[in-house]
Parts: C-alpha cells; sequence; structure tokens
C-alpha cells in the first residue's frame, strides 16, 4: 500500500516562536508514524535553515519543503531563491503553482511547468497545485481546466514520464481557506480522472506519483477524504499551523491506513 503524504502548506505564517513551539513535540509525536505516513511542513523559506538546525543533532521525522522557487540557479534576480539553494538547507519538496502565486504574482501554467522542469531535473520533488474557480466549477470546466494544466506540464518536460516522483495537489480555488471543503465522491472522480489522463499518456502505470486533495481539510472531514480511493494525501493550510489539529488529522489518516 502507498505511504499516505501529508503536507503542511504555512503560507505567509509562522515566526520563531511558533517554529520552537511546534517542531519538537512534532517530531516526537511522528517517532510512532513516520514510517507509514510521509509528512512535510513547507515554512516560509527563510525558517528553513532554522528548522534544519534544530535537528542538526536529531533525527527529524518530517520533511522539509518549500513554497516556491526560482527557475534560474544564481545571477541577477532580486528576491528569489533558487533550487541549489533549496537543497543546500535539506528542502525534498517544493510547492509549485498554487493559486494564491497564479492570483498574486501572475503565474501561470507555463511558469510553473518550466518550474516543475527545473525541480524535475535537480531531484527535487515538485508538489504541482490544480484546480478551479467556483465559476469554472459552475460552468462544469473542472476537468478541462485540469487537463491544461496537465498538459502543459507534457510539453514542457517532453516526456510522457513527466509525472515519474511528483505530486499533484488537486486544490479546487473556492475551498481554500473557505472552511468549505469539495465533496469526498467528486474529488474522487476528479482524482481518478487526473490518475487516468496521465496513465493514458504515459502508456503505462506511473512511478512515484501522487495526488493530493487540499482546500479546507479539517480532523473532521479528512476521514471521509482519505477513503477515497484515489487521494493520497493532503495538503493542508490552515489546520497544518495548528499542532493539535495536524496532529490529529496525521492519526485519523493513519488509522485509515492501518
Ligand atoms: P486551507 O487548508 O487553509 O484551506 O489551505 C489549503 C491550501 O491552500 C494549501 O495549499
Amino acid at each position: 500500500m502507498k505511504k499516505p503524504i501529508i503536507v503542511g502548506n504555512w503560507k505567509l505564517n509562522g515566526n520563531k516562536e511558533l517554529i520552537n513551539k511546534f517542531f519538537i513535540p512534532l517530531n516526537k509525536f511522528l517517532e510512532k508514524y513516520y514510517k507509514k505516513s510521509t509528512v512535510v511542513i513547507a515554512p516560509p523559506i527563510l525558517y528553513a535553515a532554522f528548522i534544519q538546525h534544530i535537528f542538526s543533532s536529531n533525527k527529524r521525522n518530517f520533511f522539509i519543503g518549500a513554497q516556491n522557487t526560482d527557475l534560474h540557479s544564481s545571477g541577477p534576480f532580486t528576491g528569489e531563491i533558487s533550487p541549489s539553494m533549496l537543497i543546500d538547507v535539506e528542502v525534498d519538496y517544493v510547492i509549485i503553482g498554487h493559486s494564491e502565486r497564479r492570483l498574486y504574482h501572475q503565474e501561470d501554467n507555463e511558469s510553473t511547468a518550466k518550474k516543475f522542469y527545473i525541480l524535475k531535473k535537480e531531484n527535487l520533488i515538485p508538489i504541482v497545485c490544480i484546480g478551479e474557480t467556483l465559476k469554472e466549477k459552475r460552468d462544469n470546466q473542472i476537468q478541462e481546466k485540469c487537463k491544461n494544466q496537465i498538459d502543459e506540464i507534457f510539453k514542457i518536460c517532453g516526456s510522457k514520464h513527466a509525472f515519474n516522483n511528483s505530486i499533484i495537489a488537486y486544490e479546487p480555488i473556492w475551498a481554500i481557506g473557505s472552511g468549505r471543503s469539495a465533496d469526498p465522491e467528486e474529488v474522487q472522480r476528479i482524482a481518478n480522472f487526473i490518475r487516468e489522463y496521465i496513465e493514458l499518456k504515459a502508456n503505462s502505470e506511473i512511478k512515484n506519483f501522487f495526488i493530493q486533495y487540499g482546500g479546507s481539510v479539517t480532523p473532521d472531514n479528512v476521514k471521509q477524504l482519505i477513503s477515497q480511493k484515489d487521494i493520497d494525501g493532503f495538503l493542508i493550510g490552515g489546520a497544518s499551523l495548528q499542532l493539535q489539529e495536524f496532529t490529529k488529522i496525521i492519526k485519523i489518516i493513519n488509522q485509515m491506513y492501518s
């Protein structure tokens, strides 16, 4: 059975105080769970080195993620962070194409696909966010929207196996931070569409490919969501900042998997 993958996206939240309170107990908690599930926290990137330092002499039971990357490896790109810098501070997973980056930073399918390509080249694991707006949902365009976002990655990567060793986070934009998660059965239909579409293009089963759901995941709705066959884990915003909520979610997922 696949190991579920649970990623906390801290977005623009957190500080040293929270990090000091959060990670030691999380790490202890994960002693019991890390073999059965992969847990990643993506803090604002400047804190990655701080977290890495806290665990420099202790075993770390979770991975560190980033919320973005630049396409270049170095040079005159003020304010950017490169994939090799992420590797330097022990980041393994990188979220790209989040709807908030698309909305506030003019990122699109093409720039996201280029980032996907670079991350794969550097052996980092991309978590590429896709999903529809409420209007697109109402207009029955969910599959088309997801298909376009996926197609651009196939096009830029130029390989039918582009999605090996990667994660797609299906995040309906209207569900993010709204307190209203998508209906689990509907998420299953879309996750299944995504998996079959990618497998069809790859002409075979793809390896180490995961589909996450993101959008108002809480301890109350996670059980129903993880029961769906094609959901392999979650990209969690708000609840990943609350240690109790986050560990409850991990516990529930593990109960369902054991
Ligand atoms: P919420 O869990 O706060 O809805 O955020 C989801 C998200 O955007 C994760 O990337």
